[in-house]
C-alpha cells in the first residue's frame, strides 16, 4: 500500500500573472476553496495520510496559514521548499528523506479530478508494489500535455511531452504512483533543452524496464485544466454547478477526514472556528448537526 504522497505546488505561475505575483497559483480560488484543496482531497481519498507539500522558496508562510500541519484533518502535512522550478522529477530529490524506503504517489498542485469510481480507482492504484503507474485521460488538445500511446492491452508503447505531431489523444495526468526506485532514477536525470528535468524521461526509465503501467479515467470522469485564467473560471463553474445542484461540496477536506473516521466532531468545530463565519463553515456545521 502506498501511504505517502507528494503535492508539487511550486512553479512561478507566470501564465497567470499578475494574479500570481503575490500569491502562489495553488492558493487561488477554484470556486469556493483554494486550488490546493482539490489535489489534497485526491490523496486523502486514496487513504494517503502522510503528505509532503513542496512549495516555492519564500512562499511557505502563505501555505501554512491555510494548511498548517494537517492535525485538524487527522493527517500529517509537512513542507519543503524548491528554490527554483527544476522540473517535476525534482520533487523526488527534494523529498528523498520524506520518502525514505517507501513507495510514493505524486500529484501536481494544479490538477483537478472528479468523477464516479474515482475513489475505488485511486485505492486500486495505491496497491502498486513495483514499477510506476500513470493515469491517462482523453483530451481534445493533446499537444498541451504529456501524452501516451497504448496498445489494445493498455500497454504503453510511447510517451512524449507536448508532442507537436499527433501520436495519441490520451494525456498523462498529473497523478503518478511510483516504487521506491523513483528517488534513484530521478537523481540520474539530466535537464532537457528547456533546462528542466522531465517527467517523461523519468517515466521512460520505468518503461525501458517494462515497469510502466497505465490506468485510464474514462469519459465519466473529469480531469480539468487550471493552467490559465480562463481555465480557472471554467473549472470554477464546473464546481459551482455540481455543488449547488447536489448540495455536496467537492474537495471538502474536513468532510473526507470525518467520513474516514480520521477526526471527530471536535476537530470539525475547531475548523469552523479557524475558517470563521463563512459559507464553508456553514457546510461543516451541517456535517456535525
Ligand atoms: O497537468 C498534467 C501535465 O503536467 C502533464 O501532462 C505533463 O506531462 C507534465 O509535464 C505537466 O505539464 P505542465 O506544462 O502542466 O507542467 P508545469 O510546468 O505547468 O507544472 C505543473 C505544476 O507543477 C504546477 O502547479 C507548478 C508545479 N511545478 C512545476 C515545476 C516544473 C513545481 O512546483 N516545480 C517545478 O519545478
Amino acid at each position: 500500500m502506498i501511504k505517502k504522497g507528494i503535492i508539487l505546488a511550486g512553479g512561478k505561475g507566470t501564465r497567470m500573472s499578475p494574479l500570481t505575483k503575490a500569491v502562489n497559483k495553488q492558493l487561488l480560488p477554484i470556486y469556493d476553496k483554494p486550488l490546493i484543496f482539490y489535489p489534497l482531497s485526491i490523496l486523502m481519498l486514496a487513504n494517503i495520510k502522510d503528505i509532503l507539500i513542496i512549495v516555492n522558496k519564500g512562499q511557505l508562510n502563505q501555505y501554512k496559514k491555510i494548511l498548517p500541519n494537517g492535525k485538524n484533518l487527522g493527517i500529517k502535512i509537512s513542507y519543503l521548499e524548491q528554490n527554483k522550478p527544476r522540473g517535476l522529477p525534482d520533487a523526488f530529490v527534494i523529498g528523498e528523506n520524506f520518502i525514505g524506503k517507501d513507495n510514493v504517489a505524486m500529484i501536481l498542485g494544479d490538477n483537478f479530478f472528479y468523477g464516479q469510481n474515482l475513489t475505488s480507482k485511486l485505492l486500486e492504484n495505491t496497491k502498486l508494489k513495483k514499477g510506476a503507474k500513470v493515469v491517462l485521460h482523453k483530451v481534445s488538445k493533446p499537444e498541451l500535455f504529456g501524452v501516451a500511446k497504448i496498445n489494445n492491452n493498455k500497454k504503453i508503447k510511447l510517451i512524449k511531452e507536448k508532442p507537436k505531431k499527433f501520436i495519441s489523444d490520451l494525456a498523462i495526468t498529473g497523478l503518478y504512483f511510483f516504487d521506491n526506485n523513483v528517488v534513484k532514477f530521478a537523481k540520474k536525470l539530466k535537464p532537457s533543452k528547456r533546462g528542466e528535468v522531465e517527467i517523461v524521461d523519468l517515466l521512460n526509465v520505468y518503461k525501458s524496464k517494462k515497469q510502466l503501467s497505465a490506468d485510464i479515467i474514462g469519459r465519466g470522469g473529469a480531469w480539468l485544466d487550471t493552467g490559465s485564467v480562463e481555465d480557472f473560471y471554467k473549472t470554477s463553474s464546473f464546481v459551482s454547478a455540481i455543488e449547488n445542484r447536489q448540495g455536496f461540496k467537492i474537495a471538502c477536506i474536513e468532510e473526507i477526514s470525518l467520513n474516514k473516521n480520521w477526526i471527530k466532531k471536535k476537530q470539525i468545530i475547531d475548523s469552523i472556528k479557524f475558517y470563521g463565519n463563512c459559507e464553508y463553515s456553514n457546510y461543516l456545521k451541517k456535517l456535525i448537526s
